[in-house]
């Protein structure tokens, strides 16, 4: 069996990852649909913006047995933790594929001068055991929630809507915020700042704009609802719609900033944003949100709203020294 990197994929290589990807997804499949060949493609070929990715994967034959890619923000020597993902075919694992993928890529994250890593794995799966024997530390557990519009009756939003606190206005927009409020926005984003600590990623109005401005490049729609007071956001929340699945929206971000909180301005703009939804994107029928499981808040704040419980992710990091080499 040899590791070979793949920075420049051919069109077979690409097939034979995506026949990987397709047999992991068959063997544990979870409640997303399986990529199509165009969509491996997309993520093998395209990166976002301000990172490199690297990709190895472990062949014997000529067959595919396993992948791995390593995505890599920012400049080399950034003191971000890169994020790693590896795949091992069903029916070559517990031969040391995983490990000796993790080896390779751990190499690479020598080269470019970084000092740690994150795997986001499901929980109850290989990967837990796997990535726990590799001295990764669990840093985050997200519980996969998801709300079926249908579920939630119009009354019960109009009602939420109707309960908004005193001295408080809704503004909403599309993509990028209005320049009036990029500073004010950044600013309720350092509220998220317990779940993005280890990230170390500071946010402003130049990151705030790069964030719509990626969502809009991939085709998605963004969408943003925030409790303003005088000319301060004192909570916000983010929806995007993807151009590909409509019908599935993703919750990203949603914060209230501390001295704003208990007012119940969280539920308030997101039942804003259900209403904004149905008449503007009538197709979306779901959204989907992570949750970090120590997040009783915002875990209360979504159960009112009729989000139900789907499945549970973590993230491990590892410091680079001590992965295997
Ligand atoms: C997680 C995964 C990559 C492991 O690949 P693998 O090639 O089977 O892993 P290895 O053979 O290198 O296993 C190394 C060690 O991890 C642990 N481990 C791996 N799979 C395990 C399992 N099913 N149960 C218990 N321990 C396990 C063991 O300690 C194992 O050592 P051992 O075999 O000597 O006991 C593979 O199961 C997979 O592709 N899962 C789906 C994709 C995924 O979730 N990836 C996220 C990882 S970043």
């Amino acid at each position: 069996m040899d590791v070979i990197a793949l920075d420049d994929p051919t069109d077979a290589r690409i097939r034979q990852w995506h026949g990987v990807v397709v047999a992991v997804h068959d063997a544990d499949p979870g409640e997303d649909p399986a990529p199509d060949l165009e969509q491996t493609t997309a993520r093998l070929l395209s990166v976002e913006q301000g990172s490199r990715q690297r990709l190895w994967a472990a062949v014997e034959d000529d067959a595919m047995l396993a992948v791995a890619t390593l995505r890599l923000p920012g400049e080399p020597g950034a003191d971000r933790p890169a994020e790693i993902d590896i795949q091992v075919h069903p029916h070559h694992r517990r031969r040391g594929l995983g490990t000796r993928l993790l080896a390779v890529a751990a190499d690479g994250l020598r080269a470019d001068g970084r000092s740690s890593v994150i795997a986001q794995v499901s929980a109850g799966t290989p990967a837990v055991p796997f990535v726990e024997s590799h001295g990764f530390e669990l840093v985050l557990t997200l519980r996969g929630l998801l709300l079926r519009l249908d579920d939630v009756p119009p009354e019960r939003v109009a009602e939420l809507l109707a309960a908004g606190p005193p001295g408080y206005r809704l503004v909403r927009w599309r993509g990028v915020v209005p320049d009036d409020l990029a500073d004010a926005l950044a600013h309720a984003k350092h509220a998220m700042a317990d779940l993005a600590e280890y990230e170390g990623l500071p946010w402003d109005a130049a990151r705030v704009r790069e964030m719509a401005e990626m969502v809009a490049k991939r085709g998605d729609r963004l969408y943003t609802v925030a409790a303003v007071q005088g000319a301060v956001v004192a909570g916000f929340t983010e929806v995007v719609v993807p151009a590909e699945d409509p019908e599935r929206a993703s919750q990203y971000d949603t914060a209230v900033v501390p001295e704003h909180r208990g007012r119940r301005l969280g539920i308030w703009v997101k039942a804003a944003m259900l209403e904004w939804l149905r008449e503007e994107r009538p197709e979306v029928r779901e959204i989907e949100t992570d949750n970090a499981g120590d997040n009783s808040h915002m875990l209360a704040v979504n159960a009112e709203l009729g989000f139900r419980w789907q499945r549970e992710s973590r993230e491990y990091l590892a410091e680079v020294a001590h992965l295997p080499s």
